[in-house]
């Protein structure tokens, strides 16, 4: 639990966000596995706050559904308009006290399109702002090139903040400045509530900009200050799909370190990519071209790669996991999987078991040590211990109508291209043989065979293609043949 937890976490996420060029709302947008306002939920939610709201407006069934969805917890303010982040913000309080709450302490105000920013930079903003006991404090940041961001005007001799003025309001001078304002804010809730009744729209933009109030508190006596933050690609805001990338890269970036700095090998960070929600232990391995998603997990001295995708996947100890897609499998300890496999959901891998080179998964469920090695697909199976299943094999799972299910004993060996057509079950200790269309139950111990007899119908080539190169080849192995003898 944070030591300053505010009363309120405010988000921003009205906006159309038009550079984005997309039917998807913009803060709905993903990188690392959620969405951008997502990102900015998540971090908020380190502060504990007692409220968090997110103002809503443009696409805003879409974007509250998906609110719903991520945070049961959060509240949702509808802002109609779009008439300025001064408006946005009083919506969000007006839904507060609107349902009875009375904002007490500190309100925290962040974008819903700034997905780097981490929660602790938001708590280093929030215990600056309880400290030195401000009205408002500020967190910003000098970036390279401040086009379009407002500026902080700090007084020459003080070095107080004493105005935040935005691009297009700027003068030459003012647009020379490098520091600039992130749009993360802490407020004295009260103040800030009286403060935005005061916010004026005679600005180039005629909106109601938040960041008025700043001077509006400042000439009422009341104390503002600046937090800069550490980093400043941070606060970075998306608005396009050129800076959508630049986060993506940024924040894969900083995942991958941290996996990396808690014992995880990534062979290439530059082609490796990982979900916020993805979890390791020490001694795991990734190859490159690799991405690892959802809620994936790889268990300590796992390898996966290179040239895979796993998704919400859990591999087990020692587990090997190569040019494999997977999406909500287990893979247990000590499984091996491909090259070129498929796990599809619902695959479950025993210990030691293995789902080898071009081999399907589908809802089925392998047992310890044992083993699908080649060309096979296996949809809707019970597989016991220590099982083989011969190459290219198919689970006849689907009649055209509906799915059903095979079950295979432990200790049974399943010939080369079988055909298990289910329901069908197979006995412990059974065989099948080669070439193989199972479709009755195998009890324990047998060996089933279903296939036609072969039968060789003698002198065909020589009657039915007369002079042709094989039955040349064929009259010359008779021939030798004869000699032989
Ligand atoms: C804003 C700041 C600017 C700062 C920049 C940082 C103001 C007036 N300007 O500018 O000082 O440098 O962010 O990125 O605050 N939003 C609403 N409703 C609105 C308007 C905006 O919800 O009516 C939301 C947007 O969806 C967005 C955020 O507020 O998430 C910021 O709005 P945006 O229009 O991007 O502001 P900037 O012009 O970038
Ligand atoms: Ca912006």
């Amino acid at each position: 639990m944070s030591a300053n937890r505010p009363a309120a976490v405010v988000v921003l996420a009205a906006g159309e966000g038009t550079r984005m060029k997309s039917a998807t709302p913009k803060v709905l947008h993903a990188i690392c596995g959620r969405s951008l306002v997502g990102h900015v939920v998540a971090a908020s939610r380190e502060l504990s706050p007692e409220h968090l709201v997110v103002v809503v407006g443009h696409a805003r069934e879409q974007v509250t559904a998906h609110l719903a969805e991520i945070d049961a917890e959060v509240r949702t303010a509808v802002q109609h308009e779009q008439n300025g982040t001064g408006h946005a913000v009083r919506m969000g309080l007006e839904e507060l006290s609107g349902s009875g709450v009375a904002l007490d302490g500190t309100v925290i105000v962040v974008c819903g399109d700034t997905p780097l920013l981490t929660g602790a930079t938001l708590e280093r903003l929030a215990s600056a702002h309880a400290t030195d006991g401000n009205a408002v404090t500020v967190l910003t940041a000098e970036v390279p090139d401040s086009t379009g961001y407002g500026r902080i005007v700090r007084d020459a001799a003080s070095g107080a903040v004493t105005a935040i003025v935005e691009h297009k309001d700027a003068t030459d001078a003012q647009r020379a400045i490098r520091e600039i304002n992130s749009g993360v804010f802490a407020f004295d809730a009260q103040l800030l509530t009286d403060a935005l009744g005061k916010v004026r729209t005679d600005n180039s933009q005629g909106e109601e900009y938040l960041t008025d109030v700043l001077g509006i508190l400042r000439e009422a006596g009341h104390r503002v200050g600046a937090a800069v933050a550490g980093d400043h690609r941070e606060i970075l805001g998306i608005n396009n799909r050129v800076q959508l990338a630049e986060a993506r890269r940024l924040l894969n970036q900083r995942l991958l370190e941290r996996a990396m700095l808690s014992g995880v090998t990534v062979v290439d960070p530059g082609t490796t990519w990982i979900d916020a929600t993805v979890t390791f232990e020490p001694d795991a391995l990734v190859h490159p071209g690799t991405q690892l998603l959802g809620a994936t997990h790889l268990a300590a001295h796992s390898e996966v790669g290179p040239n895979s995708r796993l998704t919400d996947t859990t591999v087990g100890e020692g587990a090997v996991v190569s040019f494999t897609v997977a999406d909500r499998a287990e893979v247990g300890a000590g499984a091996g999987v491909g090259p070129y496999a498929y796990l599809r959901p619902g695959s479950r891998l025993g210990a030691k078991s293995k789902a080898g080179t071009y081999v399907e998964m589908k809802n089925a469920s392998l047992g310890e040590g044992s083993k699908v090695p080649h060309l096979s697909y296996v949809g809707d199976a019970t597989i016991g211990d220590h099982t083989n299943i011969g190459a290219a094999s198919v689970f006849v799972n689907y009649d055209g109508v509906n799915k059903h299910h095979t079950t295979i004993g432990s200790h049974c060996r399943t010939g080369a291209d079988n055909m298990l057509v289910a329901p069908v079950t197979i006995g412990d200790g059974a065989y099948t043989a080669a070439g193989s269309v199972i479709t009755k139950d195998v009890p324990p111990g047998s060996l089933a065979v279903a296939r036609g007899q072969q039968r060789n119908i003698e002198g065909w080539v020589a009657r039915k293609r007369p002079g042709s190169a094989a039955a040349r080849a064929a009259e010359n192995a008779h021939q030798d043949h004869q000699s032989d003898q």
